[in-house]
């Protein structure tokens, strides 16, 4: 069965967030221990002038937190092993998409990276989910369209909905492949300004009735969807949604959200909306491009709050 992908709100007829299937929260998140993280090339534009920069004590004390910041929110945290030689490999939200079919199966989409360098990493994930009986599903072998998993494709919370992004890391051909493995619709979103090259940057659900957006991340067909679909569209400002990378937040449950400290008008907004809001340090891993949405997978092992 072919599943509908949203282009613009041209094609909306009869879709609204309300139409789609309620589906489970995210019961946890995998992360990977930060042994071999560094910088080591430029892959995007926080990594420029950070090549060797990174503080390896304090990268380490800083995940530390961020993983009991998970667990404190109710958010169990799996692990996976880190390999040597894979420097990125502890953005878990890239190398596959997780998450479950409307008839309750489980399953991993691994990911077709667009670095070299990155796609080594995919093996590992390969094995842990086949381990943990999720149905591991890939893009066909010799094709040259690349997907980052979770970094380009966003679980919209508590409906059967994913937000997918193309521009810089994923192509949009492969959501045809994404909303099959999942069965599920798939709003596409075209993202326009390099600093924001993961959708996970610049897009961010709060609750089930609202997302936070950097809006000049994405092109004018895009913002339309957006606005037309989510009831509360919160905007950030330049220098949170840049160097505090505050898109990159993550909500567990629709309670709590977790995201890099000092984005204050970002986190005001979110108390607003009456999130609990934990702040956390993760400026050792923005030198590379992501904080904490992106050093996590969301798993979907069962029903969750
Ligand atoms: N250095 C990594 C890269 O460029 C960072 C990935 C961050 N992930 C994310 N989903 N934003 O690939």
């Amino acid at each position: 069965m072919s599943v509908k992908i949203y282009r613009s709100v041209h094609e909306l007829k009869g879709f609204s967030l309300k139409s789609c299937p309620a589906m489970d929260q995210p019961s946890g998140v995998l992360m990977c221990p930060p042994d071999h993280y560094q910088v080591l090339a430029v892959k995007n534009p926080y990594m420029a002038g950070q090549v060797g920069a990174v503080d390896r004590e304090r990268a380490r004390a800083q995940w530390n937190h961020l993983k009991e910041a998970f667990d404190a929110a109710g958010c169990p945290v799996s692990l996976i092993d880190p390999a040597p030689g894979l420097e990125d490999m502890v953005f878990c939200a890239n190398q596959s998409l997780a998450g479950t079919r409307p008839d309750g199966q489980k399953v991993a989409l691994l990911s077709a990276m667009r670095h070299s360098s990155r796609r080594r990493e995919v093996e590992s994930f390969e094995a842990w989910y086949a381990a943990r009986g999720y149905r591991v599903m890939r893009f066909k072998a010799g094709g040259h369209e690349t997907f980052e998993g979770s970094g380009d494709a966003v679980w919209h919370p508590g409906r059967r909905l994913l937000w997918g992004g193309h521009g810089f890391r994923s192509d949009p051909e492969v959501f045809e492949r994404v909303a099959d493995a999942f069965q599920t619709p798939v709003v596409l979103l075209k993202l326009v300004n390099e600093r924001f090259y993961h959708l996970d940057t610049c897009f961010c659900p709060l609750t089930p009735e609202a997302v936070l957006i950097y809006p000049s991340a994405f092109d004018a067909a895009s913002l339309e969807l957006i606005l037309k679909i989510v009831p509360i569209v919160v905007t950030v400002g330049e220098a949170d949604a840049g160097a505090r990378m505050a898109c990159n937040a993550a909500v567990v449950r629709s309670k709590t959200a977790i995201l890099q400290k000092g984005a204050t008008s970002v986190a005001n907004h979110m108390l607003a909306l009456g999130l609990g809001v934990c702040e956390v340090d993760t400026s050792e891993f923005i030198k590379s491009g992501g904080s904490v949405y992106c050093l996590k997978q969301f798993l979907f092992d069962g029903p969750a709050g």
